[in-house]
């Protein structure tokens, strides 16, 4: 019989599913897809608990929607500690090295990138069974994603297990995955009302029969939604922001539940708290995961008062209650505040000029030379490592910000060259074939970036932005532009 803790009412058979897959021989992954606040983080924790109790290695990683655009932020997660384990930390440097910026490298590809995360994870499991947890992810940056893909679907031998979490209302490249998996559905109806009765034993009936109809089975409704009731002509009632509309998602409807606590916060706390949520501060059930990079919320006492940001028992660092807290923080702050929460948050990462170059993106709206130039610096530092769909949109931005047109149009050509180089074809296209990025489209002159994309590409070799290209793949670039090109302007 599967032991279950407070934090697993009502999911007796998941559970049991868990077990199944850390008990069977041979390794093995699972996706759990389901709905926001269904309790697919609380499934995964429960699954670590046991590993760590059974004495197993854990690999954890959590996706933010601060990092997603960020090359490797994930696998960066994961692979430190297996580096640690394996003791291949002082190893001749690998591709994992080039990945994780230590040391300079031609940029690896998936397949040498995702064998050799493998070997990583045969050699720690020889010693120990390894459970790979990923949570939250839909926000798991894509080159991470693919990477993960690739390892989940080739645990065939050995003793790893693999168990990652979706929203199902979020897209994400685990989808193509081919992965098995486990569609989280509602709690039944007694496990919701042993869930909302443990949690709040003393509610009025009038409220608990409201919030267990308005709930409808949802662990994080159940226990939010008591905080919410207010008397209205004497009558208690949920205000009407949380009323269920079909037309709202439900991570939005259930994201109000926390704003009228964060509306009454001070303007100071708010404003802490969005530069967290911007910068990727975690959520209660990532707390264990990597948080070293980002920033670190201060002098939130008020927000912990609220339940809306935990104290981590062991190391004492501060994570937001659920990640729909960060969510309803940055949609709740206008447009001017978000760009002066990132420009404070890029001078916090004036040492890490990939971090800095997505806020700087963020909080640049008028063409600014300076940010240009470091963004193309970012996108150098991405495409050497792997992240050439980052280097292609840091690019793009580069040239929306650029002062000269001149300047515009190279960098143009140069997004457009490392998207080809990394046959995201239709967006080399795109790039070459714009006369200018959408937002500056009024401004004179118009140039094409198109006699730049061919002397990035005739230059290949010493193109800044790539530094190991070859002659032979560049010609074979500038052929498939070319062709399409030609085939466009006969269609047009
Ligand atoms: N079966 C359960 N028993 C008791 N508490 C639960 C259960 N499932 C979830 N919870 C609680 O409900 C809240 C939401 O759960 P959780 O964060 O795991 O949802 P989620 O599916 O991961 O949501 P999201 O998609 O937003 O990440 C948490 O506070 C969690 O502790
Ligand atoms: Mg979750």
């Amino acid at each position: 019989m599967t032991e279950l803790d407070g934090s697993c009412i009502g999911r007796e058979r998941e559970c049991q599913q868990l077990s199944a897959l850390a008990s069977e021989g041979g390794g093995q992954a699972l996706v759990i897809r389901g709905e926001a606040g269904l309790g697919k983080s609380s499934l995964l924790a429960w699954a670590v608990r046991q590993a760590e109790q059974q004495g197993h290695v854990v690999a954890r990683a959590v996706g933010v929607e601060a990092e997603w655009a960020l090359p490797f932020a994930g696998l960066h997660q994961l692979l430190y500690p297996l580096l640690r384990t394996s003791g291949a930390e002082d190893e001749c440097p690998t591709v994992l090295d080039v990945v994780l910026g230590r040391v300079a490298g031609p940029a690896p590809s998936l397949m040498s990138l995702g064998t050799a995360v493998l070997d990583l994870l045969a050699r720690v499991s020889s010693r120990k069974p390894v459970l790979v947890a990923i949570d939250d992810a839909q926000w798991f940056d894509g080159p991470s994603s693919e990477v993960c893909g690739f390892i989940g679907r080739r645990l065939t031998a050995g003793a790893v297990k693999m168990v990652v979490t979706i929203r199902c209302d979020s897209g994400s490249r685990f989808d193509t995955a081919a992965i098995p998996e486990l569609h989280l559905g509602p709690l039944s109806d007694s496990a919701a009302q042993e869930l909302l009765d443990t949690h709040y034993p003393q509610l009025d009936p009038q409220s608990r029969r409201i919030v267990l109809e308005h709930a409808e089975g949802n662990p994080l409704a159940l226990l939010e939604l008591p905080r919410c009731m207010e008397r209205r002509d004497g009558e208690l009632s949920l205000p009407n922001s949380v009323e269920p509309q079909w037309w709202v998602p439900l991570s939005r409807r259930l994201e109000q539940m926390y704003r009228p606590r964060l509306e009454a916060l001070e303007p100071s706390v708010q404003l802490e708290l969005l530069r967290g949520a911007l910068d990727g501060v975690g959520s209660l059930s990532s707390a264990g995961a990597s948080q070293e990079m980002r920033y670190r919320l201060r002098n939130v006492d008020e927000a912990v008062a609220r339940g809306l940001v935990s104290v981590e028992p062991t190391s004492g660092n501060l994570f937001f209650r659920h990640p729909l807290v960060r969510s309803a923080v940055v949609h709740m702050a206008t447009p001017n505040e978000r760009r002066a929460a990132h420009s404070a948050l890029a001078r916090c990462h004036h040492n890490d000029v990939e971090r800095r170059a997505g806020h700087l993106a963020a909080a640049t709206v008028d063409p600014d030379e300076e940010v240009a130039t470091e963004l193309e610096a970012a996108a150098r530092s991405a495409t050497l490592r792997g992240g050439a769909a980052t280097a292609v949109a840091w690019l793009t931005r580069a040239a929306e910000l650029s002062e000269h047109t001149a300047r515009r149009s190279r960098r143009l050509g140069d997004a457009a060259f490392v998207a080809g180089h990394s046959a995201l074809f239709d967006q080399a296209l795109q790039l070459v074939g714009s006369s200018d990025p959408p937002s500056r489209r009024a401004s004179p002159p118009p140039q094409s970036s198109l006699p730049h994309t061919w002397s990035s590409i005739s230059a290949a070799t010493w193109n800044p932005c790539t530094g190991v290209w070859s002659r032979p793949l560049s010609a074979f670039i500038a052929g498939r532009l070319r062709t399409a090109l030609t085939r466009c302007s006969l269609e047009c």
